[in-house]
């Protein structure tokens, strides 16, 4: 057989048979790297079933086939469950919680989902295959013990198989007809047939689609989890999205016990539903009240603390803004954001100065949302200034509001989106929404509220 060279960038997946500094595709520099490939990429034996046409009325769709993977909020984000050949990928940074949030489902499958249902000929389906190219047996094993002797009860219908050769992993599966396929993780995962090692785009690429095409075939639902670096680049997840059926992402601050999962692309479900985990000793805890976790601590009536109500998905959720304004040692003063955009920080800060008159040109800035998460929502343009003005004034706002506005250039408070969904989650924790409807301007907000 004829091998021949690629360079394929580990960025976008874009390749080419030359090799070039910077990648024409996605401008990345030094991303593209040689590959080379042994056979044809694609084998036919592992694609979807092809070469067949289909009658739409001959097709069976049963919506009641979703299964729960006993999660309840991982279940909101799939769209009610798995349903059969499903391909979810699970992306987010290691450690934040992947391979325990599948361990868990491994060990908790509902009744429903291990059933064997008459009438599709697949009853003796056995257990779940959870295929570990990351840690050794005995790791995943003492995962297990530790998720055990908490509310989950442990199943001997957990398989472990120790691989990373998706070949062999794909006999295995044709071999042992799981009900649920885990695979952790796709970036441990080869093929023989191409040249490039563990975690390469087109090694990921190839692995992601054989199993896809396996999934499809047998109809089993399978969950991949995908590692995402630091700066939300991926050797994985940008080049599976549009293998994949689902992309559910797994975000949080790492020292934090928030976590959220959203979805990101969802062809069985809703985009806009997030799921909220507390991860602790014994594992990750679904939170039904997140409002609740992220304002426990909250201290009221301080200068600096502000309370907004984001929307992230279709859920509100208040959470806590602080913003710290210090007189500055340095000819640059500092601007720090936590869990905010930068940029949109400094904005704020320049509306600030201008349209409110408030002089922060020498002072240091730094503002933070309590509970580690990370938000792109406008609506806390509004909290962000008023905590920073509280800081810089000395001035508390009353303990019971709740800001709720985005910030325009020339200062002026515009509506959101889903007002009366976030006041009613406001309401619910005894907080009263200052928006758009009762001040105008940003500068009108700061001398309304901020008296004391
Ligand atoms: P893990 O699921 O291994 O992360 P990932 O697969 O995304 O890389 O989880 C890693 C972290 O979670 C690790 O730092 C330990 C912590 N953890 C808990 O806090 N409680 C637990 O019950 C478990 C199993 C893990
Ligand atoms: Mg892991």
């Amino acid at each position: 057989m004829k091998t021949r060279s690629q360079y394929i960038c580990q960025q976008c997946g874009y390749n080419q048979s030359q090799w070039a500094g910077k990648c024409p595709n996605c401008d990345s520099w030094n991303s593209l790297v040689e590959t080379i490939e042994k056979a044809p990429a694609r084998n036919a034996a592992y694609s979807v079933a092809s070469g067949q046409i289909f009658k739409l009325q001959d097709i069976k769709i049963d919506e009641k086939k979703r299964t729960k993977t006993g999660e309840g909020e991982l279940d909101s984000v799939l769209g009610g469950g798995l349903v059969p050949g499903m391909v979810v990928l699970v992306a987010g940074e290691p450690g934040i919680g992947k391979s325990t949030l599948l361990t868990q489902v491994a060990l908790n499958t509902s009744p429903a989902l291990r059933a064997p249902s008459p009438d599709s000929g697949e009853g003796n389906r056995k257990g779940i295959l959870y295929v570990c190219g990351e840690e050794s047996a005995s790791q995943v094993a003492l995962r297990v013990k530790r998720l055990q002797d908490s509310k989950i009860k442990i199943q001997d219908s957990m398989l472990l198989f120790v691989s990373t050769d998706v070949d062999e992993i794909i006999n295995k599966i044709h071999e042992e007809k799981p009900e649920l396929v885990i695979i952790d993780s796709i970036q441990t995962l080869t093929t023989q047939e191409l040249a490039g090692t563990a975690g390469s785009v087109g090694q990921v690429r190839e692995c992601a689609a054989r199993l896809t095409g396996a999934a499809k075939r047998l109809n089993i639902p399978m969950f991949m989890v995908g590692h995402v670096t630091k700066e939300g680049n991926i050797a994985g997840p940008a080049v599976l999205m549009h293998i994949v059926d689902t992309v559910l992402w797994f975000e949080g601050e790492r020292g934090q016990a928030l976590r959220l999962i959203r979805a990101v692309k969802n062809r069985f479900g809703p985009t806009d539903e997030v799921g909220v985990f507390e991860m602790g000793e014994k594992g990750l805890t679904g939170v039904a009240n997140p409002s609740q976790l992220m304002l426990a601590e909250r201290v009221k009536n301080v200068p600096g603390s502000v309370v907004s109500v984001v929307l992230e998905g279709q859920r509100p959720m208040l959470i806590e803004i602080q913003a710290l304004v210090v007189p500055s040692q340095l000819a640059m003063p500092r601007r720090v954001a936590t869990g905010v955009d930068m940029a949109r920080l400094q904005m704020l800060v320049a509306v600030l100065m201008k349209r409110a008159g408030l002089q922060l040109g020498n002072e240091d800035i730094f503002v933070n949302v309590t509970g580690g998460i990370r938000l792109a929502d406008r609506g806390i343009d509004l909290a962000i200034c008023l905590a920073v003005a509280s800081s810089f004034l000395n001035k508390s706002l009353p303990g019971d509001v709740a800001a709720v506005g985005e910030v325009g250039l020339l200062g002026e408070v515009r509506k959101v989106g889903g007002l009366e969904k976030r006041v009613k989650e406001a309401k619910k924790l005894g907080y009263r929404v200052a928006s758009a409807e009762s001040g105008k301007s940003v500068s009108a907000a700061i001398n309304k509220l901020l008296t004391n």
